[in-house]
C-alpha cells in the first residue's frame, strides 16, 4: 500500500511527460487493440513484447521519480507529497527573505559589541552580557543550571533562565491586540486596551489555521513578562539587576564607561562633551548594544537545516519529516499554532513564535532559591517583576511563548527552568491533563498538585483549549513515545551553523 504505490497511475495527470500510461494492476488490459491477446502461436512474441512494456514502465518510473526528486517544485502538490515521503526533500521550496547581512558593523553597533563582552561594567568584574547570553550557546546560558548566577560577588541566584537572544530582531512593542505602534492615535493604557480585548473571546489557536480576527491578547515586547519594549531600553535592565551586573546606579555605570579603552570611541561617535553627559552616554551605550543585537548576522543568522529546507537545499531525514508533520498537525501536538512553523506571506522565515502569551502551568521548580518562600509566585505579566499590569489578573501565569530556534542547544526550559531536557518538555505537553499524577508532586493523599506554580485563583487562566492541551483526564495522551522522539528530532533541525 502507501502512496508511493499510487505513483504510476497518477502520471497520467501529467502533461509533461511522455510515458506510456498503463495501469500497474492489470497490464493486459493497457495493451494496444490492435495488439492481438493470447492465441498460443503467437505466444512467444507477445511475452516479448510484454517483458519490453514492463521495461518501458520500469525505465518511466525510475525517470520520474529521478526527475521529480530533482525538481520536486515542479510537481504537483500531491506528486509533491510523494517525493517528500520518499526522499525528505521539500516540494514547495520557497525564497526566504532573511535580514541583510550588513558587514562590516556600523561604528555604533561595533562599540555595542565591546560593552556586550565587557566584563569590567559589572560590579564583580566578572560578568558581562555574553555571561549569560553566550554567542556559542545561540546567544543563552552556557551552563545547564536553571537560573544563572550573579551579583556583586557572584553568588546571588538569578529567577528565570536567560532567553536566547537570537531572532528578536522582528519583535514589536508589548501590546495587547495589535496596532500599539499607531502612534497618531490617543495614547492608550494597558487597562484600556484590556478592556477592550475583554469583550473578545479568545481564539483557539491551531496549527495551520490563520485566525480570522486580529488576537486580542498580550503581544510583542522583550522579556518572559514582557516588559521592556526595545533593545535599547532592556539593557540597561542587566546592568542595574542586583542578581545580574549589580551596578547600584546608572551613575556607577557611567563610571565604568569612562574607564574603558573604547571611551575615545564613544567621543569620536558621540562628540567629546558626551564624558560629561552621563544620561546621553548610558544612553548611548544602551543603544549601541541594541545595534549591536539587531545587526550582527549571528543573531539571526537563519542557517539551520530546516532553514535550508524550506529553500529547497537539503533532505530531511524521514524521522525529522515526520517529526515536522506532527508538529503542524493541528490535532496532534499542534506545536505550530504557537510556535509557527511557516515563513509568511511575504516570506519572511518562521521565528517559531507567534510572540504571544499563554499561561501553560509549568510545575513550580523548587531548585529556585527564590521558590523557597512558598508565598512567592511569579506571574509573569502580572508580576512581580513586571509592575505595570498587576491589576490586569486575568493574565496571570502568562509567558511569552520563546522561539523554538536553537532550542535544542538549550538546557533549561520555560520561564522557571523548570526542565533540563526535551524529553521531559513534552511529557509535560503530552501529560499534563491527561496523567497530571507523572508532572506533578503528589500531596499527602497521593492526588496530584496540578498548576502547582500558581495560586488557584488564577488556574482559570491556564490553557486548555489548545492542542495538545485538550486532551481530558485519562484520555490517551495525544502523542506516542516514537512520535515525541520524532518531534524531537525535528526540533533539532532548528539548531543553526547546519553544514548542507
Ligand atoms: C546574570 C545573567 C544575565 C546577564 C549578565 C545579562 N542577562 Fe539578559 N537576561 C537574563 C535573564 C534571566 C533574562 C530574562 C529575564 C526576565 O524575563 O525577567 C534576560 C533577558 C534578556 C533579554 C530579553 C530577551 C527576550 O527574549 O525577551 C535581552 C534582550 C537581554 N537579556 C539582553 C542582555 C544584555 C544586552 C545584557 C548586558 C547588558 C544582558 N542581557 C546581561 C540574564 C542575564
Ligand atoms: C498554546 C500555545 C503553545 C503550544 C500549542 C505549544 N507551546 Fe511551547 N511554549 C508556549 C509558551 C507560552 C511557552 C513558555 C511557557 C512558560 O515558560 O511558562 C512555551 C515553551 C516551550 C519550550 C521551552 C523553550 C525555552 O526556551 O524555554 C519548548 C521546548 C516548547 N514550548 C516546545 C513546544 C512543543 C514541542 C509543542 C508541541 C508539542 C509546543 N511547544 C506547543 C506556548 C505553546
Amino acid at each position: 500500500m502507501g502512496r508511493a504505490g499510487t505513483l504510476p497511475c497518477r502520471l497520467e495527470a501529467f502533461s509533461g511527460f511522455n510515458f506510456v500510461i498503463i495501469p500497474m494492476s492489470s497490464p493486459n488490459s493497457a495493451l494496444p487493440p490492435s495488439l492481438p491477446t493470447g492465441g498460443t502461436p503467437r505466444a512467444g512474441s507477445v511475452k516479448r513484447l510484454l517483458g519490453w512494456t514492463v521495461a518501458v514502465i520500469a525505465a518511466g518510473c525510475a525517470a520520474f521519480v529521478a526527475y521529480a526528486a530533482m525538481y520536486s517544485e515542479r510537481m504537483p502538490l500531491a506528486i509533491g507529497t510523494i517525493v517528500e515521503n520518499v526522499t525528505g526533500a521539500n516540494p514547495q521550496p520557497v525564497v526566504l527573505h532573511t535580514p541583510p547581512q550588513q558587514q562590516p558593523l556600523s561604528a555604533v553597533a561595533a562599540l555595542g559589541k565591546q560593552i556586550f563582552n565587557d566584563p569590567s561594567l559589572s560590579a564583580s568584574g566578572k560578568q558581562s552580557c555574553a555571561s549569560c547570553h553566550s554567542p556559542d550557546h545561540a546567544y543563552g546560558p552556557p551552563n545547564d543550571l536553571s537560573v544563572q548566577i550573579g551579583g556583586p560577588h557572584m553568588d546571588q541566584a538569578g529567577y528565570r533562565p536567560p532567553p536566547s537572544l537570537a531572532y528578536l530582531y522582528r519583535q514589536a512593542p508589548f501590546s495587547i491586540g495589535p496596532d500599539a505602534n499607531d502612534t497618531d492615535a490617543a495614547p492608550v493604557t494597558l487597562d484600556q486596551l484590556a478592556n477592550a480585548a475583554s469583550t473578545t473571546t479568545r481564539a483557539v489557536k491551531t496549527a495551520g489555521t490563520a485566525p480570522a480576527a486580529p488576537a486580542m491578547v498580550p503581544q510583542g515586547g522583550l522579556f518572559w513578562d514582557g516588559r521592556a519594549s526595545t533593545l535599547q531600553d532592556q539593557a540597561i535592565g542587566p546592568m542595574l539587576n542586583p542578581v545580574e551586573m549589580a551596578n547600584a546606579t546608572p551613575a556607577d555605570v557611567v563610571q565604568k564607561l569612562t574607564k574603558t579603552k573604547y571611551l575615545d570611541q564613544f567621543k569620536q561617535l558621540f562628540g567629546d562633551r558626551i564624558v560629561n553627559q552621563p544620561d546621553l552616554l548610558v544612553d548611548e551605550a544602551m543603544f549601541a548594544v541594541g545595534r549591536y543585537q539587531f545587526e550582527d548576522p549571528s543573531f539571526h543568522q537563519f542557517t539551520s537545516k530546516y532553514d535550508y529546507w524550506l529553500q529547497g537545499k537539503v533532505r530531511l531525514k524521514q524521522a525529522e519529516l515526520h517529526g515536522l508533520r506532527l508538529f503542524n498537525d493541528p490535532d496532534k501536538a499542534n506545536c505550530a499554532g504557537c510556535h509557527l512553523s511557516k515563513p509568511t506571506a511575504d516570506h519572511l522565515p518562521p521565528l517559531f513564535t507567534d510572540t504571544q502569551y499563554e499561561a501553560l502551568g509549568v510545575p513550580r521548580n523548587r531548585d529556585l532559591p527564590i521558590n523557597k518562600d512558598p508565598k512567592f509566585y511569579d506571574m509573569g505579566v502580572c508580576g512581580p517583576f513586571r509592575t505595570d499590569a498587576a491589576s490586569l489578573t486575568q493574565y496571570c501565569g502568562m509567558f511569552l511563548t520563546p522561539t523554538l530556534r536553537n532550542v535544542a542547544t538549550r538546557h533549561a526550559f520555560f520561564h522557571n527552568g523548570v526542565y533540563h531536557d526535551l524529553q521531559h518538555v513534552m511529557d509535560f505537553y503530552n501529560m499534563r491533563n491527561t496523567n497530571p499524577e507523572k508532572i506533578y508532586p503528589l500531596d499527602a493523599a497521593g492526588k496530584p498538585q496540578k498548576y502547582d506554580d500558581m495560586p488557584a485563583k488564577y488556574h482559570a487562566n491556564i490553557d486548555v483549549a489548545d492542542a495538545p492541551f485538550d486532551r481530558k483526564l485519562g484520555d490517551k495522551p495525544a502523542m506516542t513515545d516514537d512520535e515525541i522522539k520524532d518531534i524531537i528530532a525535528f526540533m533539532n533541525t532548528l539548531t543553526d551553523s547546519y553544514k548542507p
